[in-house]
């Protein structure tokens, strides 16, 4: 019996080396302790012995037990704490998980929704266009014609045959016109390309097209349509001034201004001393446009605008450098 003893202990020694937890621990004590286990066996046959024998093999069940059950014991909290992985570094599974990171919208993204939120609040459809344009969209049919020294404006990168990466969105204003009859009223959000790089200009930024096109459009439809842009985006007391410029695609033309935003007009160095930012091209849509897309100019009038969303949202947040949208520090996109 005592033979039995020790090779039972073996056997347990060498079960309770690999065991894993849970149901495979559980089923070992079960093995040798439980009521039909090896060590409750050799109790039970105990019975049979002389009395000195039973003092002998007694002690030594009662040993093999109590180890038994402190092995088990062990056993149990080790599966509980750190333990082995196959790569052999420890983890500690009693640590809370860790939780899944959130994401959040660019700002860039942002600042464009709300743009677009506005004008859609007025009635604007957003309208989209390719990236990749060719000549006629892009230039011709806004009336920048191959020898005109407005595509100088523009530093465009050309990609062989008459296609280009789009140097503004003003060309969806083509598209939505040759397939659309007046009245109209939409803005076209966009990736637009310009062979460009320092402190406020990036090769790739976004625009805000818009374009309405009714009986009667005029000047002062313009006027009022960017004063409730501005209030919105920049606060109700921002104020707006027009100043006249030049674009090929519409006439008369404007250049947008509003009241500096860092020093409430009185000058500083974000504004040049001046008090005014500019924010946007505008203007009312040049027949010569109408006529590339068979519109009668004589029954409708129509006003344009467009501005860079970057610049928007550097002018907004007070971002000195338009490359920290581009670099994906974390650090500066959690800001927003
Ligand atoms: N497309 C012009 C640019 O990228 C901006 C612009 C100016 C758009 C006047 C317009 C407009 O629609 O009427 O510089």
């Amino acid at each position: 019996m005592i033979e039995k003893i020790k090779q039972y202990q073996k056997e347990f020694e060498s079960r309770i080396a690999t065991v894993g937890p849970g149901e495979e621990l559980r089923q070992l004590r079960t093995d040798f302790l439980g009521k039909k286990g090896l060590v409750t066996q050799v109790m039970k046959n105990m019975r049979e012995l002389s009395s000195d024998q039973k003092r002998e093999v007694g002690r030594h069940v009662n040993e093999l037990k109590n180890w038994i059950e402190s092995q088990l014991n062990e056993k149990a909290e080790g599966l509980k704490g750190p333990s082995e992985t196959a790569g052999g570094s420890t983890f500690d599974t009693t640590l809370p998980g860790r939780k899944e990171a959130r994401g959040s919208l660019h700002p860039i993204t942002q600042v464009m929704e709300e743009i677009i939120a506005v004008f859609v609040s007025l009635g604007f459809q957003v309208a989209e266009g390719p990236e990749v344009e060719s000549d006629y969209y892009n230039f011709e049919a806004l009336n920048i014609p191959k020898d005109h020294p407005a595509r100088d404006m523009q530093d465009t990168f050309y990609i062989g045959g008459d296609k280009v990466l789009r140097t503004h969105t003003s060309p969806v204003q083509i598209r939505v016109m040759e397939k659309q009859q007046p009245p109209l009223r939409i803005i076209a959000p966009g990736k637009v390309y310009r062979c460009d790089s320092d402190i406020s200009h990036t090769p790739m930024f976004h625009q805000i097209e818009g374009l309405m096109v009714d009986q009667g459009v005029a000047f002062s439809d313009l006027k009022g349509v960017m004063n409730i842009f501005v209030h919105q985006i920049f606060g109700e007391k921002t104020k707006v001034r027009f100043r006249p410029s030049f674009f090929p695609f519409t006439c008369p033309s404007a250049e947008v201004d509003i009241q500096c935003v860092m020093c409430s007009g009185k000058g500083c160095r974000v504004c040049s001393q001046s008090g005014w930012l500019e924010i946007l091209g505008a203007g009312m849509v040049d027949p010569a446009v109408f006529g590339f897309v068979h519109y009668d100019p004589e029954k409708w009038t129509g006003f344009a605008f467009g501005m860079g969303i970057e610049r928007i949202a550097m002018l907004k947040y007070g971002i000195n450098d338009i490359r920290l949208f581009f670099e994906n520090d974390l650090r500066f996109l959690q800001q927003f």
